[in-house]
Formats: C-alpha cells, sequence, structure tokens
C-alpha cells in the first residue's frame, strides 16, 4: 500500500508534492521519491527511510521551479527497501519515469523478454519493468505515450495504480489502476492525483474516482479520462468531498481498525497476488522452493500472530501431515526447547519487531534450525533475521489492534499448507484447486458480508454494553478463533474474556456460568458442530445467555443466533475473524473507548 501524488499546475510541484507525501505516511513507506521536469532535464530525487531523508535530501539540492511532478512512498512487496528499489523509476533511456502501487504478476517474464532485448535493470522491482515496457511500446506508437501506455498494459498482470510521466511532455501527466486505488483531485489551473483524498484535500474537494481499467491524461487546465484498452473517451462526473483531513485518511471510516477490517477482503486478494499459477489452480512460493518440506515444524509467535499460528496447526497437520508445534515466543525462548534439526521454525510476525519472537527466532538458529518469518512489514528485523520470508502483503496495519494483518496470515498460512501438501503428496491437484478456488471468491463473499455483519455487531454491542466477562468457546480451527475474540474484546473495550476450547469447559468454565457471563460460541456447519451444540446446551441448563456464530438451518437453539455465510473448512475463518473482531469493534466503540490506541498498548512490542 504505497503513497502515490501527482500535480500540474501553477504552483512549485516539489514542496507541494512532498507535502502531499506526508499527508499519506499513514500508508507505510520505508522511501520516498519525487520527479518532475525542469529545464528539459527529467529529474528523479529518492531517498531510502522516512520521508524526512528525502526531506533532508531536497534541502541540499536547488530550488525547483517546475510546477508539475509526483512523489511516492513505498510499502515495499518486491525488492528490499533500498534507494534503488525506491519510486519514481526511469526507463533505461531516462526519458519516461513511472510511480507505482501494485504487484505486476508477470513481472519476471516481462523482465525477461526486455532483458533479451538489451534492457539493462537497475532495480529488483517490478515497477522499472512496467516503465521499461512502456518504453519499449513506444517505439511503436510513433512517440505517442498514451498509446504506449495502454499497449504495455495490455501484456502486464496483476494489481497497479500508476503515474507516468515524459520528459518529453512536461505538462503532463498519465494515470491509471487495476485493483489499486487512485482519485483526481479537480482544482483550478491545477490538478492532482493520489492514491488516497488526503493528498490533495487542501487544494481541492472536487474529486474523480477513477474506476479499474481508466486512463487519464492530465494537464494544469485539463483532464481527460480513456478506457485503457481501447482509448474510447470515458465520460466522468466529478464529487465533492465533505470529509476533513482526519476522516479521510480512515477512507471516511471512524476508526483505522473499521477501516483495516473493511479492507479484509482486498487482504485476501493482494495475499494471493501471484501466488497462484491462473492455469492450474495451483500454489506457487517461490521463495519457499529451496527448503526441503519440514518434517516438523515449529511455529512461533505473540498475541494475534500466535492465534494465527495455533490456527494454522490444524491445517498443516490435516493437509500436509506435518506435526506442527506453536510456541508463545515468550515461553519459548525460556523453556530449553528440545529442537531436533529436521525441524523448521515459522515465526510469525505482523511488525516483524517483536522482541520475543526475535529472541524465539535466534534460539531457533543457534540450534541450526532454518527460519521462515512469516510478516508483514518488508525488510523489517525479523524478516531479515529469517532464513526465508513469506510476506503477508496485507499493507501497513495503523490501529493497534491487529485485524487485517491476522486475516493475511490465514490466508498465508493456508497458501503454506497446500503448497506443502502438494509437495509433499499429501493433497491431489484437485483438492488444492478446489479449496483455492473457493478461497478466490471468498472476497466478494466477505465484502457483500461486511455490512450486515457490523449492523449484527453494533446491535449485540448495545444489549451486552453492561457486561462484565465473556466466554468465547470454539473447538477445532474455531478453538484458536475463539481466543482471537477474547483478546479483541480485552484488548479494545477492557470487558474480561476468556477463549476457551469448548470441549474444555467442563473442565473448569463451566463453574462461572450464570445469567451474568454470557457465553459467545463458534457453531459453525462442520464435524464439530454436535459437540459444541451439546456444549451450548450444558451452558444454557446453566442459565447462560448465548451468541453464536453459526450457519443457516442448523438445529440450534440460543438467544441470539449469528448467521456466516457458508465456506468449506478452514475457509470459514475468514468469515468468522471479522465478525469477531466487529463484535469488539462496536462494544469498544459504544463504550466510547480509544479504538485504535487502546490504553497500555503499542503496535509492536519491542520489549521483553
Ligand atoms: C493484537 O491485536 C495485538 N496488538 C498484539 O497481540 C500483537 O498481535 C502481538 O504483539 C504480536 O505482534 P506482531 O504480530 O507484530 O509480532
Amino acid at each position: 500500500m504505497c503513497g502515490i501524488i501527482g500535480y500540474c499546475g501553477h504552483r512549485p510541484a516539489v514542496p507541494l508534492v512532498v507535502e502531499g507525501l506526508r499527508r499519506l505516511e499513514y500508508r507505510g513507506y520505508d522511501s520516498a521519491g519525487v520527479s518532475f521536469v525542469q529545464a528539459g532535464q527529467l529529474s528523479v530525487i529518492r531517498a531510502e527511510g522516512k520521508l524526512s531523508a528525502l526531506e533532508q535530501k531536497l534541502a541540499t539540492m536547488h530550488v525547483f521551479s517546475a510546477t508539475s511532478g509526483m512523489g511516492h512512498t513505498r510499502w515495499a512487496t518486491h525488492g528490499v527497501p533500498v534507494e534503488r528499489n525506491a519510486h519514481p523509476h526511469r526507463d533505461h533511456s531516462g526519458r519516461l519515469a513511472i510511480i507505482h502501487n501494485g504487484i505486476i504478476e508477470n513481472y519476471e517474464a516481462l523482465k525477461a523478454e526486455l532483458t533479451a532485448k538489451g534492457c539493462e535493470f537497475r532495480s529488483d522491482t517490478d515497477s522499472e519493468v512496467l516503465v521499461n515496457l512502456i518504453a519499449e511500446c513506444l517505439k511503436a506508437t510513433g512517440g505517442d505515450v498514451m498509446q504506449a501506455l495502454s499497449k504495455a498494459l495490455g501484456r502486464a498482470e496483476g494489481a497497479y495504480a500508476i503515474v507516468l510521466m515524459s520528459v518529453d511532455h512536461p505538462g503532463t501527466l498519465w494515470a491509471t489502476r487495476v485493483a489499486s486505488p487512485l482519485v483526481m483531485g479537480v482544482g483550478t489551473g491545477e490538478n492532482f492525483l493520489g492514491s488516497d483524498i488526503p493528498a490533495f484535500l487542501p487544494y481541492t474537494r472536487d474529486v474523480v474516482f477513477l474506476e479499474d481499467g481508466e486512463l487519464v491524461r492530465l494537464t494544469a487546465s485539463s483532464w481527460e479520462v480513456f478506457r485503457a484498452d481501447t482509448l474510447e473517451p470515458v465520460a466522468k462526473t466529478v464529487s465533492r468531498i465533505n470529509w476533513d483531513v482526519q476522516a479521510a485518511e480512515k477512507g471516511g471510516y471512524k476508526h483505522f481498525m473499521l477501516k483495516e477490517i473493511f479492507e479484509q477482503p482486498k487482504v485476501i486478494r493482494d495475499c494471493l497476488l501471484g501466488r497462484i499459477d491462473p492455469a492450474t489452480s495451483q500454489v506457487r512460493l517461490p521463495e519457499l522452493d529451496a527448503l526441503p518440506v519440514p518434517e516438523r515444524l515449529h511455529i512461533v509467535a505473540c498475541g494475534t500472530s500466535f492465534h494465527a499460528g495455533l490456527w494454522g496447526l490444524y491445517l498443516l497437520e490435516k493437509y500436509a501431515k506435518i506435526p506442527v508445534q506453536v510456541e508463545i515466543a515468550s515461553e519459548f525462548r525460556y523453556r530449553e526447547p528440545i529442537l531436533d534439526k529436521s525441524g523448521v521454525v515459522l515465526a510469525i510476525s505482523q511488525s516483524g519487531e517483536t522482541m520475543d519472537t526475535m529472541a524465539g527466532i535466534k534460539l531457533a538458529k543457534s540450534r541450526g534450525l532454518p527460519v521462515i518469518g512469516l510478516c508483514n512489514v518488508v525488510g523489517s528485523s525479523i524478516a531479515r533475521e529469517s532464513d526465508y520470508v513469506l510476506y503477508s502483503q496485507a499493507g501497513p496495519e495503523i490501529s493497534v489492534a491487529s485485524t487485517k494483518a491476522m486475516c493475511s496470515q490465514l490466508a498465508a498460512l493456508l497458501l503454506l499448507t497446500l503448497y506443502w501438501g502438494r509437495r509433499k503428496g499429501t493433497m491431489s491437484e484437485d483438492s488444492c484447486a478446489g479449496l483455492v478456488s473457493e478461497l478466490q471468491t471468498l472476497p466478494k463473499i466477505l465484502e457483500d458480508a461486511l455490512p450486515s455483519l457490523r449492523a449484527s455487531a453494533l446491535r449485540l454491542a448495545k444489549h451486552f454494553a453492561e457486561t462484565t466477562s465473556f466466554l468465547f468457546l470454539g473447538r477445532g480451527p474455531n478453538f484458536p478463533l475463539a481466543l482471537e475474540g477474547a483478546l479483541k474484546l480485552k484488548e479494545i473495550s477492557y470487558i474480561h474474556a476468556e477463549g476457551y476450547a469448548a470441549g474444555e469447559m467442563k473442565h473448569g468454565p463451566i463453574a462461572l456460568i450464570d445469567p451474568h457471563f454470557p457465553t459467545f460460541a463458534i457453531a459453525l456447519d462442520d464435524e464439530f458442530f454436535p459437540k459444541v451444540k451439546s456444549n451450548l446446551v450444558e451452558v444454557q441448563a446453566r442459565a447462560g445467555e448465548i451468541v453464536a456464530l453459526t450457519n443457516e438451518g442448523l438445529d440450534l437453539h440460543v438467544e441470539h443466533p449469528w448467521l456466516l455465510p457458508r465456506a468449506t473448512g478452514p475457509l470459514a475463518a475468514f468469515l468468522t475473524l471479522p465478525a469477531l473482531q466487529l463484535f469488539a469493534y462496536e462494544m469498544a466503540d459504544y463504550l466510547g473507548k480509544d479504538v485504535d490506541q487502546p490504553r497500555n498498548l503499542a503496535k509492536s512490542v519491542t520489549v521483553e
């Protein structure tokens, strides 16, 4: 999730672009850059690290008079976050520059084709491949940039929002998008492009929302929209935005947490990008091809990431027949664990900076075990310390309470299960393709379900607002989700909650059940349902009130049935998880808590 801004107008472009990038820094950055055309030269200035590094670099340079330009803050997906991978990227002739948010899935094949034609690359990014492909197409369009862009896009597969500039057209920008956000700001004698409205909100509230497959040509005095494939003109309307800057950063949502919960359909799509063979629906994880399938897997993590790892255990053992141990990192590192050299450690960490998890990795490496890092932040400490890295590609997660990151971790663990299951021969090609195909339908199902899930969550939050303690129950892979539901409620609403294996309730917690101690159960249409149902009968026998996440048509009679769309086996988690998150969110919001920055918590726990 990178930050993009473009400007054509009457003001000095460079300071305006940098200011716009600062308003987009919540989209994450590990490097940043600007480009502009001045005195017949196309300049690209980039810096690794925070935006301030770029500002310091620019401050040492001469004043910039260019009145059009573009800028980018990078959230790395391809290539480590160093300056040569920062955007903008120039083509090998130096006459074009591009900024890009997204993933070009077939960039390796395109890179090989261009290399064979003598193109030389200076970075590891897919974006540099795209700008060189455009340059190559330019040769066949007689220098018509828009036609060359259209041709190149016809060969690119994946998700992208791009802005392109040419030294031969100093006052013009071209931009287009597929599955990555891009919006145009319409001013007086000036026009803007941004990956988000905050980029230019101080200058104009008049915006044009671009749709997938639309291409815009922008100058200070004009904007025209075309179909990217046919270049037929497209009529667009200008909308008036009434958000303040804060609301705009949250995309109109009240909190980052709510925005990130609603980003989960996109997160599933992004986690799959480049990892599914379109011809066979098989999973490909080239970053792990050099590692033999583990004989034993030790998953090490904390908090929500630990719950994701525990969920992964159920899948990896069931489908890939790999023995798995899941460890709380702060226990693992002090426990003197018996680690056989045939084992592999999988460290799961959204931030990639959690001290306990890092210590677990160091312990494993000291015992000679290879380590895979499943991280969200590219180039994070845990990613760098690991021997192999699988990125969850969820984009920056701002809210302290982890939501979309867990969704991406579950998706990545499912991909890992299928990938190893196929390599080990424990899964047939058809069974793998079947799960992949259904996983690919989930984003739309979830997109359609989220508004009603939120309404149900709010209704339940109002009903239970006086409750002081909750029991969350689940069996099988729903047990880790019960743990996560309890954690979410605890950490943002400050209501005590316990997640428990439903079968364990009779071994103690049932003593707590009474009319003031409600139970939140996960009772879906799966092999565990009969047993969960009997657990809930025991709860009701003690006058315990029950909320149950369940499916249509099941023989379940509780006070608050909460219906979810059906999904096969492990895929149900992608619908259960957001419901649990929304319940905690609506409860905390209804109680007036600081949802995005709960008391006593930090986004990444870099202390022991
Ligand atoms: C989750 O909502 C919490 N913020 C916390 O438990 C978090 O999951 C844990 O600290 C691990 O963080 P990591 O994934 O960045 O390693």
